[in-house]
Order: structure tokens, then C-alpha cells, then sequence
């Protein structure tokens, strides 16, 4: 296997949108960051050095990092900062893995600014299991801000509010042309005719699940979260903070210029946010000026299209990508999902934005948790996160005073034993809750095998799980007023962080843990923390 080394220096840098400069936080003066391409089977080695006076931290979102949390990067669960002129070498296998994944600071609202592709190619002579495309593009959706993120956050919380909006959606970091100076900020891809392209589509977006589709073409998802899928045919996907999906797509069409098109999902939300980001799509040699139309994108709270597409997503299951979905489960979870109000003397009106799981608010601790559990620090955090709610009630009615936040001393973790199998059913709730929560789970994929609107039936939702060809991700949406639930088997030790992948909800404490242990062959432990990893 292959060692690839990748310098990463974080630094600021000017950069102008919607007719409108700022300084951001850049990785190699980038914006979105550098691609990195790598081999199944091979290592890498990526450098991150900090000339921004933020603190930083990078996560590589799918990456599986077994046994190895500290190459993680999520700040104060796997590693502390990387300060102002410090560096840390993220060391990673990326074994048993290949397809689309992407990376982005792990710390506050960075992400907003610092993110980028990962493309892992299968291993040589390893085709991939549909036919081999001609070209491929990476696609990263993302979102604008024209202030300064942290002064936005910042104005929200001191007004016990959801900050301000982005101002707009992005593809490759350009908003296209229905925004301010489209003529410098629009996204370009170029198709020849009668070629086969991959487009490997990312959505770093901070809060915002989109619809995407391109005029005049139809899509075959093969992949998402660089999982292989059953090929099927769309004219639109849907796709939520920290997913990827890789789409086959051919040109087939009277060679012309076309859009390619993301707008948010609102779900149950109100319809506040219909703002389209616009790449173009130009085939070769065309001299053609004729302004395109917008793909037809499922409307904005088009609840039905989203459930519809999901429920085409399923595992290749193939002898050779079989579908390893836990038949028998060792350990049931059940999380209820709230969002809420809680009293904050220091916000103007006297009130603050928060959220939970099973009641429980996450308290951000100060030191790593990982570094706490690996040497057996005590009073860092407890393993007592319940594995159901307080009390059982009716999560989508009108039931509000069951449901409050509690905010504890230390971090509340679950503990799981080693290779243990779980299940862990996500319940969303009425509380102020009106858009899909797209959850995500570090160190491990996992097997979706339900989901449903309403209450969670224990006794005959189970019936109708898939237990043959769930789609496997790192990243799944739970519906609003609506619950899912996802297997893994609990094979890779160490702390790993599980959280809503929208950054106002993860703010808002919208997060959780699990300290899965040690198992008792020695391959089966946490691997020792490597020597740079940045102090507390
Ligand atoms: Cu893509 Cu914990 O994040």
C-alpha cells in the first residue's frame, strides 16, 4: 500500500462573493479546500498546520478510523485543537473503504468556509460495479455567509434566536446566476457528447438538506456515502448535510448548455428558504448563448418526493458488496429527538434555543474524551447517557411539558460493549421541531433498516424492517415527526461522536457519544494516541 501526504495550512484569506468581500478561513488559500485523492488500502498522511488565529480541527466525515479516534478530528471528543502555529498529522488507513467522502473543521461553524472532497479510488483491478464512466466531477453544495460566521452565531445566540440565514447556496463554493455578480461566481462543468460522467456530489451545506437535479438529464445513483447502492434512475436526489452521492450521468442531450440546480428541503418547515444554487453544465464546442431552464425540482415541502427517494436507496448486496446488516440485536437504544427554550439570564430576551437527546443536553467538556477514556481520567464524563427517555408518551402530540432539557455537569456518554450488536431508534417530537434532522455517526457506518412517520411502535415497526438490502451510510435524515432506526455492530473501539449534522442543532447541544470498549484481544483496543496530538 501507497503512503499519500497532503499539507494542509489553515490560514485567512480574502475572498469575494455576491459582489462582496471577506476574509475566510482557507485551507491552502482554497475555497472549497483541496481534493484528496487516495487508494483503497492506502495510508494517509495529512499535515495540518494552523496560521489562523482560530482554533482548528479537521474530521474526514466516513472515514472509519478503526481503532485510531485520534485521527478523527472532531474537537474535544477524539483530540483537542490544533492552536494558532501549532501542527497535527492526521494518520489514517483507509482500508475496507472507496467511494465519495469529504472533509471539514470539526469545531464551531469553521465548516462553513473549511471543507473539501475526499475520492478514494477502489483498488487496482477492483472495477467498479457499473460501467466504468469516461469523466468524473466533484460537486460540493455549501452555503454563503456575507458576514463573519462566528458574528453571526454570536448576534443569534446573544438574542436567544436561530442566527441569520445564509445568504446563499453554493455550488463549488459559487452561488451562479440567480444571485449578486454571477459573471465571476458560477460553477462551469463542461460534458463531449456521447461520454459517460461521474459526478461525486457532496453537501456541505451547514443547516440546509437540498433537492438537485440537472435540466434536461436523468441521474442513476450508484453510491451514497461511499457505500455502493442498487443503480436506480432519478430526475432528482435529496441530499442532507454530511451526505454524499455518487450519480452516473450521460451526455445525451442536443448539445447545448444546461443548469444544474440545489434548493433546500423544508420538510415540515416553513418555506422560508427557496433560494436555488446554479452551476452550469455546457457541452463542448457549443457557442451557444440561449439562457437554460431550471430542472424540475420537487417543491420546496414536497414530503412524499423525499420519503419516495429514500426508500429507493438500497444496498448493492452482491457477493462480493454484501449487505452485513446485525440480524440479532444485543443492544436496543431509543433517542428522542427535542428541540427547545431554556432560560438564559445573559440573552437578551432572557431565553436561549436548545436541544436534546432523551432530555439530555450535551455538555461540551474541555479536554478530549477520547485522551480521558484511553488513560482512564476520572471525572471527565459519566456513562450513564439512559438508553430510552425518561418516560414514554406520545413524541408527535401535543405533549410539550414531557419533554425538557436538562443540562448536566459532565458529559453524559452510553457505554457499549465491544462487537456488540445495536440498534438505535431516533424519534423526532413535536417540540419546535420542522425540518429533518440528518444524523450522523462517526467511526462506523450503519445499516438504515426503518423509518416511519409518527410515534415509533415497538411492537410493529420491527415487522416491517429491512433486513436484506438496507442502505448502509454514515449520515441519515430522521424524518420530522417521524423516527429511524439503524444497526451497526459495535466493532470499532474507542469515543465516537453522534450528532444532528445541522449546525444550529448541533450548537444547540443536539449531540451524544458512545465509548465503545476495549475488546479482549489486543487487535482489538484502542491504538496509542500518536505523539503530536495536540495538547489540552
Ligand atoms: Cu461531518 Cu461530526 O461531522
Amino acid at each position: 500500500a501507497a503512503v499519500k501526504t497532503y499539507q494542509f495550512d489553515v490560514q485567512v484569506k480574502n475572498v469575494s462573493r455576491l459582489c462582496h468581500a471577506k476574509p475566510i478561513v482557507t485551507v491552502n488559500g482554497m475555497f472549497p479546500g483541496p481534493t484528496i485523492y487516495v487508494r483503497e488500502g492506502d495510508r494517509l498522511l495529512i499535515n495540518v498546520t494552523n496560521h489562523a488565529h482560530y482554533n482548528m480541527s479537521i474530521h474526514w466525515h466516513g472515514l472509519k478510523q478503526y481503532r485510531n479516534g485520534w485521527a478523527d478530528g472532531p474537537a474535544y471528543i477524539t483530540q483537542c485543537p490544533v492552536q494558532t502555529e501549532q501542527s497535527y498529522t492526521y494518520d489514517i488507513n483507509v482500508t475496507g473503504q472507496r467511494g465519495t467522502l469529504w472533509w471539514h473543521a470539526h469545531i464551531f461553524w469553521l465548516r462553513a468556509t473549511v471543507y473539501g472532497a475526499i475520492v478514494i479510488m477502489p483498488k487496482q483491478g477492483s472495477p467498479y460495479p457499473f460501467p466504468q464512466p469516461d469523466f468524473e466531477f466533484n460537486l460540493l453544495l455549501g452555503e454563503w455567509w456575507n458576514d463573519d460566521v462566528e458574528e453571526v452565531v454570536k448576534q443569534g445566540n446573544k438574542l436567544g434566536l436561530p442566527p441569520k440565514m445564509s445568504d446563499a447556496h453554493t455550488i463549488n463554493g459559487k452561488p451562479g446566476p440567480l444571485f449578486p455578480c454571477p459573471e465571476k461566481h458560477t460553477h462551469a462543468i463542461e460534458f463531449e457528447q456521447g461520454k459517460t460522467y461521474l459526478l461525486r456530489i457532496i453537501n456541505a451545506a451547514l443547516n440546509d438538506e437540498l433537492f438537485f437535479a440537472i435540466s434536461g438529464h436523468s441521474m442513476t445513483v450508484v453510491e451514497a456515502d461511499a457505500v455502493y447502492t442498487k443503480p436506480f434512475s432519478t430526475e432528482s436526489i435529496l441530499i442532507a448535510p454530511g451526505q454524499t452521492t455518487n450519480v452516473v450521468i450521460r451526455a445525451n442531450q442536443v448539445p447545448g448548455r444546461y443548469f444544474i440546480a440545489a434548493r433546500p428541503f423544508m420538510d415540515a418547515g416553513l418555506p422560508i428558504d427557496n433560494r436555488t444554487a446554479i452551476a452550469i453544465l455546457q457541452y463542448k464546442g457549443i457557442q451557444n448563448t440561449v439562457i437554460p431552464s431550471l430542472p424540475q425540482l420537487p417543491a420546496l415541502n414536497d414530503t412524499s418526493s423525499a420519503l419516495n427517494y429514500n426508500s429507493k436507496l438500497r444496498s448493492l448486496n452482491s457477493p462480493q458488496f454484501p449487505c452485513n446488516v446485525p440480524l440479532k440485536v444485543d443492544r436496543r437504544l431509543f433517542y428522542t429527538i427535542g428541540l427547545g427554550v431554556n432560560p438564559c439570564p445573559t440573552c437578551q430576551n432572557g431565553t436561549q434555543l436548545t436541544a436534546s437527546l432523551n432530555n439530555i443536553t450535551f455538555v461540551m467538556p474541555h479536554v478530549g474524551l477520547l485522551q480521558a477514556h484511553y488513560s482512564s481520567v476520572k471525572g471527565v464524563f459519566t456513562t450513564d447517557f439512559p438508553d430510552r427517555p425518561p418516560t414514554p408518551f406520545n413524541y408527535t402530540g401535543a405533549t410539550f411539558t414531557n419533554l425538557q432539557t436538562t443540562q448536566s455537569q459532565l458529559p453524559r456518554l452510553s457505554k457499549i460493549a465491544f462487537n456488540s450488536t445495536v440498534e438505535l431508534v431516533l424519534q423526532d417530537t413535536n417540540l419546535l421541531s420542522v425540518e429533518s434532522h440528518p444524523f450522523h455517526l462517526h467511526g462506523y457506518n450503519f445499516y438504515v433498516v426503518g423509518t416511519g412517520v409518527g410515534n415509533f411502535d415497538s411492537k410493529k415497526d420491527p415487522a416491517k424492517f429491512n433486513l436484506v438490502d438496507p442502505p448502509e451510510r454514515n449520515t441519515v435524515g430522521v424524518p420530522t415527526g417521524g423516527w429511524t432506526a439503524i444497526r451497526f455492530r459495535a466493532d470499532n473501539p474507542g469515543v465516537w461522536f453522534m450528532h444532528c449534522h445541522l449546525e444550529l442543532h448541533t450548537g444547540w447541544g443536539l449531540k451524544t457519544a458512545f465509548v465503545v470498549e476495549d475488546g479482549p484481544h489486543p487487535d482489538h483496543t484502542v491504538l496509542p494516541p500518536p505523539k503530536d496530538l495536540p495538547p489540552c
